[in-house]
């Protein structure tokens, strides 16, 4: 009777085995082995050596290890790789260890930002293919890590009121590194992608190499601390405002996390939208520092915000329809989800 016991535990355990490791075995790749992430000696040959003999799944974690302050891992775009363009970058971290979890198949491109550094080949690209099984592996949130649904109930979508459905959704949240972005959409009608401002901006993804991730819902573990934005790939979606930007801040108690007020300037009440409430932003504040990561101001003199310089939060308005409808369609957001619905699905 024992021995029988002991052997259907044993198998149990066996059958439990099994399917972990068919299901979502997650894989560590440190880079670089021994040599971690630096200058390499031998240049840029010696991270395609490494890469080269992984198979990189989409789930698995990279681990970059580097002297604090003399490197750091930005992840890029593949121009910005081939010609070591530092200056923008998708994401950055500059804490050692950086575990980066790879969250779409596709290329993934990584660099140091030190001047000479990548140039000296301290660049790394990998192909990752796709997660066995019907589920991509999803990151376990971490121990205190916040789950967000982007959107809430509204989902993943071309939002009714335009791209300020998720700039609302977003701004009074704070993203720490390891909190996890779930997108919940229709799968084939939607997907989603992490990119560069720049894309970002002009809605324009076709510099990138990444695949999106088709598979709803997608579990994105935010990486690294900064900004962050996202898209949806499919025609006119991103321009309709199926757009995500938000702030990371370092998971140590010691980062500054980001101001909490006037993220973007925005229509005072939804709920009272008036013809000039929806308008370019006003030049009161003066023109901020410009840094990498934002865009000139635009000029004063043009009036309506010209196609060739979006704001980074306040895209063109849709062909159809005026900047104060979409204020005033954000008031009524699901109400007008089947409408949304049926247009785009
Ligand atoms: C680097 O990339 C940015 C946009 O990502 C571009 O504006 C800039 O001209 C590029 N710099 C070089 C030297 O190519
Ligand atoms: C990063 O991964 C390494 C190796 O798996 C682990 O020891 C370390 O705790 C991880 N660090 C973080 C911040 O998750
Ligand atoms: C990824 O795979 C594609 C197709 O096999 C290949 O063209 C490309 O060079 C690979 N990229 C890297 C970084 O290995
Ligand atoms: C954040 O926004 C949500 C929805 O707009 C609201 O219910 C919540 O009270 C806000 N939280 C804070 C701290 O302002
Ligand atoms: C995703 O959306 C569907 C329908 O909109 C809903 O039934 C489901 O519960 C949502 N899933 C999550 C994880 O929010
Ligand atoms: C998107 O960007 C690519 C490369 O920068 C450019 O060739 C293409 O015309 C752009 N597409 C649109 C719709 O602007
Ligand atoms: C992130 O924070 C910086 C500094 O507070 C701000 O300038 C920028 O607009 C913010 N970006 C997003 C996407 O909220």
């Amino acid at each position: 009777m024992e021995a029988r016991l002991n052997l259907f535990v044993f198998l149990s355990l066996v059958a439990a085995a099994a399917l972990l490791q068919g299901s979502s075995a997650q894989t560590t790749h440190i880079v670089g082995d021994e040599m971690g992430w630096l200058v390499p000696p031998g240049g840029e040959v010696a991270y395609r050596t490494w890469a080269a003999a992984q198979t990189f799944t989409v789930g698995d974690v990279l681990v970059f290890n580097f002297g604090a302050s003399a490197h750091n891992v930005a992840e890029v775009s593949k121009d910005a790789f081939d010609s070591c363009n530092t200056t923008n970058p998708i994401s950055i971290s500059t804490t050692s260890p950086t575990n980066i979890t790879l969250a779409s198949a596709g290329e993934h491109h990584f660099l140091c930002t030190f001047p000479q550094h990548c140039g000296f080949g301290q660049k790394l690209a990998i192909n990752v293919t796709a997660a066995p099984g019907p589920q991509p592996a999803t990151p376990p949130p971490a121990p205190g890590a916040e789950v967000y649904t982007v959107g809430d109930g509204l989902g993943w979508l071309v939002p009714p009121g335009g791209a300020i459905a998720y700039e609302t959704w977003a701004r009074n949240k704070t993203f720490v590194v390891g909190d996890i972005l779930v997108f919940n959409f229709t799968n084939a009608v939607h997907n989603v992608l992490q990119v560069t401002k720049a894309e970002f901006d002009a809605c324009n993804a076709s510099t990138t190499t990444t695949q999106p991730i088709t598979a709803s819902p997608a579990r994105i573990a935010l990486a690294s601390p900064g900004e962050h934005y996202y898209m949806c790939t499919f025609p006119q979606h991103c321009s309709f405002g199926q757009k995500l930007a938000i702030n990371v801040t370092g998971g140590d108690a010691t980062a500054p996390a980001p101001a909490p007020s006037s993220p973007a300037p925005m229509p005072s009440s939804p709920a009272t939208p008036s013809p000039t409430s929806a308008a370019p932003p006003p030049s009161a504040g003066g023109p901020s520092t410009p840094s990498p990561l934002t865009p000139p101001p635009q000029s004063s003199a043009g009036g309506p915000s010209t196609p060739g310089t979006p704001g980074p939060l306040t895209p063109p308005p849709p062909p159809s329809s005026g900047s104060a409808a979409s204020a005033a369609a954000a008031a009524l957001p699901f109400s007008f989800l089947a409408v949304a619905l049926a247009f785009f699905v």
